[in-house]
């Protein structure tokens, strides 16, 4: 079977982000910073270490601080090298996109993340690409995508990241209807868009990454509402899963933060600042001190 790499990605970024208002209304989601990166750096860092060479946007009003975010910024670039700030530069010229690595598509209205992934088929074309949200945000030894693609290079097919959740939390995630699971890759049957606790079908959540193939947009292009009234991508990558070994769930090695959640991205902003060699101690020292004050006054 010879199976073609996957070179572009999917970066679904029109979506409301409500549960971050009043700061998303006039700041993009996926500009929030955690530590001193913006969500979007995260993601991209992650496609290009998977190999992915063009980087497709599903963007929509208000999301111009996110297009500027990755031109090039001479002025920024003079003053730091003339300054000797030789470190910040080169944190600065990470974040430049190639001309015509980058392209944008726009989504009218936010009719699910389905119908997103659906606005980008053209720049897709026919063949297998990689989708991200930005908001997961999942610290790993090897990037999770990358994980992916290595395991997508011997099965083929659709992938979708799955993480066991409690039985209590399935009805915030679509969730995997297993077929046999052969350890970290599990052939799926079925997939059910947030079941209720007590009906799904199994434990394994999809999180925001995917590898899908070509497939899932003509589904797309057949659907009409899921559940809450949006074009669900699960529905469309279900499709596919009638038919045996073309969805596969993949158990990613790493740590997953909902950073679309409040209480995910506080979670994330103290995981990555404790990890940072230069904020560690100082950091570190703040919250054991915190804890210490909080059990005194209980
Ligand atoms: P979410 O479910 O997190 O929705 O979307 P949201 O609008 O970003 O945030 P809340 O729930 O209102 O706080 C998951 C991903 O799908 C994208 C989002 O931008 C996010 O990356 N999305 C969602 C779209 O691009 N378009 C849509 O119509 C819906």
């Amino acid at each position: 079977m010879k199976i073609r790499k996957v070179t572009k990605a999917v970066f679904p970024v029109a979506g409301l982000g409500t549960r971050f208002l009043p700061a998303t209304k006039s700041i993009p989601k996926e500009i929030m910073t955690l530590v001193d990166r913006p969500l979007i750096q995260y993601a991209i860092d992650e496609a290009r270490a998977a190999g992915i060479k063009e980087f497709i946007f599903v963007t929509s009003r208000g999301k111009s601080a996110l297009e500027d975010y990755f031109d090039q910024s001479p002025e920024l670039e003079t003053a730091l090298r003339r300054a000797g700030k030789d470190q910040l530069l080169e944190s600065l010229r990470e974040t430049n996109m190639d001309s015509g690595a980058i392209a944008y598509v726009r989504q009218n209205r936010p009719l699910g993340l389905g119908h997103a992934v659906w606005c980008a088929k053209r720049l897709i074309g026919n063949e297998p690409f990689a989708v991200l949200l930005p908001d997961d945000v999942i610290a790993a030894e090897k990037p999770c995508l990358q994980q992916m693609v290595e395991a997508y290079e011997r099965t083929g097919g659709n992938m979708v990241a799955a993480m066991e959740v409690p039985a209590e939390k399935t009805a915030s995630y679509g969730v995997l209807d297993v077929a046999e699971d052969l350890g970290s890759i599990v052939q799926v049957k079925g997939m059910v868009e947030k079941p209720k606790a007590g009906e799904a079908p199994s434990n394994l959540a999809v999180i925001g990454r995917y590898i899908l193939s070509p497939r899932v947009l003509s589904n797309l292009n057949k659907l009409k509402s899921g559940t809450g009234g949006e074009i669900q991508l699960t529905d469309a990558i279900a499709e596919e899963a009638k038919e045996p070994g073309r969805v596969f769930g993949f158990r990613f090695r790493g740590h997953r933060y909902d950073c679309g959640s409040k209480a995910g991205f506080l979670q994330a902003t103290v995981a990555f600042g404790l990890a940072r060699p230069d904020l560690h101690d100082e950091f570190a020292a703040y919250l054991t001190e915190l804890m210490a004050m909080q059990k005194a006054a209980q």
